[in-house]
C-alpha cells in the first residue's frame, strides 16, 4: 500500500487518501483508530482497553452540527476528523491517522478538507486543542495557519456539594417551550461573550442523544450562565466523570459571581447523576476563571494548548467566564 520515496526521504502512500464525509458503516473502525492513535501516542500499556468507556466518533457524527470526515486508502479507513460549528466559533478533533500509517501526508489530507467546511460555514474563529509538547503537532496546524495561544489545563475537582443556593435547573426538566426559550437565552449569553457564538445545537444533541445534561443558573437579568455537561461512559466525559463541556456566564458586573455559581450548580449535576468527578477544560487567556477555578480546588490532569488560526484572539481574553477546551 505504501512506497518509499529514497529520493526525498519521505514516505507517501502508494494512492493518496480519499476524503468523504465518514459513513455510519465506518464508525466503529473510526472509534477504534481513535482509541489506537491516541493509545500509541500516549504510551500506554493496553490499547485494547484503552478509553473504552467513551466516544467521540457516534456522538458528533449523529451531532448535526457537526461535519464528520473519513479518510480511506484503497477503500479501507485509515483516519478521521471531525468539524464543530458553534455558530461563528468552530474547532475540530479529535484528528486522528492509523498508527502504522503515519507521516505519510493523511492528516493534511483530513485537514485540508475540514478547513474547506469551515469557509463554507463562514466560520469566524476556529481554533484547535492539541499537545504543546509535541513538535510535530504544533507544525502540523501551523502549515494550516493556526498559531500556538495560551495553555488549556484539563482540571478536575471532586464532586462533593450537591446543593445550591437556588436549586438546580436542568434543560432536560424544562417543558418543550421551555426549552425553547431556554436555547435563546443561552444564545444571549453566548453573544455576550463573543458575537455569533452558538451553543443551541450542542445543547440539543447533548439531550437527544441521553449524553449528559445543560444546566441553567438564572440572574437578575434572566439567564446569568448555563453549561453543557457530559458525563458517564459513551460520552466524551467517560465512566465516574461529568465534563463541562462549555460552560459561560453573561458579561457584566455579577459574572464572577455568577461564574461561581454555575460550579456549584455542575457539581450539584455531578453528584445528582453519580459521577465522582468534575472535569473542566480552561484556556489560562480567561486568568480570572483559572484563579478560581484553582482556589475552588481543582488540579490541573492534563495541560495542552489552543491554537488559533490566524492568532486571532476571539474570546480568549481576561474578564471572560468560560469553560471549554475545544478537544
Ligand atoms: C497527529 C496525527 C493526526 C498526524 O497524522 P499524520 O498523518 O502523521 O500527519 P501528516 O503526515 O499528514 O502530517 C505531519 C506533518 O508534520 C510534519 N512534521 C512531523 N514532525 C515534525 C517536526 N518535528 N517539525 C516540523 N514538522 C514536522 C511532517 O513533515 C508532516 O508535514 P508534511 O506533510 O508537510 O511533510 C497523528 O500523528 C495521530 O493520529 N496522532 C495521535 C492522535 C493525535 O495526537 N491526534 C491529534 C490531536 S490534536
Amino acid at each position: 500500500m505504501t512506497n518509499d520515496t529514497a529520493s526525498t526521504g519521505t514516505k507517501r502512500p502508494a494512492s493518496e487518501p480519499a476524503v468523504a464525509a465518514l459513513t455510519e458503516k465506518n464508525l466503529p473502525e473510526a472509534a477504534r483508530i481513535i482509541r489506537f492513535a491516541f493509545g500509541t501516542f500516549l504510551g500506554v500499556p493496553d490499547l485494547d482497553t484503552f478509553w473504552t468507556d467513551r466516544d467521540y466518533a457516534f456522538g458528533r457524527h449523529r451531532a448535526p452540527h457537526v461535519a464528520a470526515f473519513g479518510a480511506t486508502l484503497d477503500g479501507k479507513l485509515v483516519g478521521s476528523n471531525f468539524a464543530i460549528n458553534w455558530g461563528s466559533v468552530g474547532f475540530f478533533g479529535p484528528l486522528t491517522v492509523l498508527p502504522d500509517l503515519q507521516e505519510r501526508g493523511i492528516a493534511r489530507a483530513l485537514l485540508a478538507r475540514t478547513m474547506e467546511q469551515f469557509d463554507a460555514w463562514g466560520t469566524r474563529h476556529v481554533g484547535l486543542f492539541t499537545f504543546a509538547q509535541s513538535p510535530k503537532h504544533i507544525a502540523l496546524y501551523q502549515k494550516h495557519g493556526f498559531y500556538a495561544r495560551f495553555l488549556t489545563a484539563l482540571m478536575a475537582a471532586p464532586a462533593r456539594r450537591a446543593q445550591t443556593q437556588t436549586g438546580l435547573t436542568r434543560f432536560s426538566a424544562l417543558k418543550k417551550t421551555q426549552q425553547e426559550a431556554a436555547l435563546r437565552s443561552c444564545r444571549d449569553v453566548a453573544e455576550s461573550i463573543y458575537p455569533g457564538l452558538d451553543l443551541a445545537a450542542e445543547i440539543r444533541t447533548t439531550q437527544a442523544q441521553g449524553l449528559g445534561d445543560t444546566v441553567l443558573v438564572e440572574g437578575a437579568g434572566g439567564l446569568a450562565a448555563f453549561a453543557v455537561c457530559h458525563y458517564g461512559p459513551k460520552s466524551e466525559a467517560g465512566a465516574d466523570t461529568c465534563l463541562i463541556k462549555f460552560g459561560a456566564v453573561r458579561d457584566g458586573p455579577s459574572a464572577e459571581r455568577d461564574f461561581l455559581r454555575l460550579l456549584d450548580a455542575c457539581e450539584a449535576l455531578a453528584v445528582a447523576v453519580g459521577m465522582p468527578n468534575v472535569l473542566a477544560g480552561m484556556n489560562m487567556a480567561h486568568e480570572q476563571a483559572y484563579r478560581l477555578l484553582i482556589e475552588r480546588g481543582f488540579r490541573t490532569a492534563i495541560q495542552g494548548v489552543a491554537m488559533h488560526k490566524d492568532n486571532d484572539p476571539g474570546y480568549c481574553r481576561p474578564g471572560v467566564y468560560v469553560i471549554d477546551d475545544w478537544r
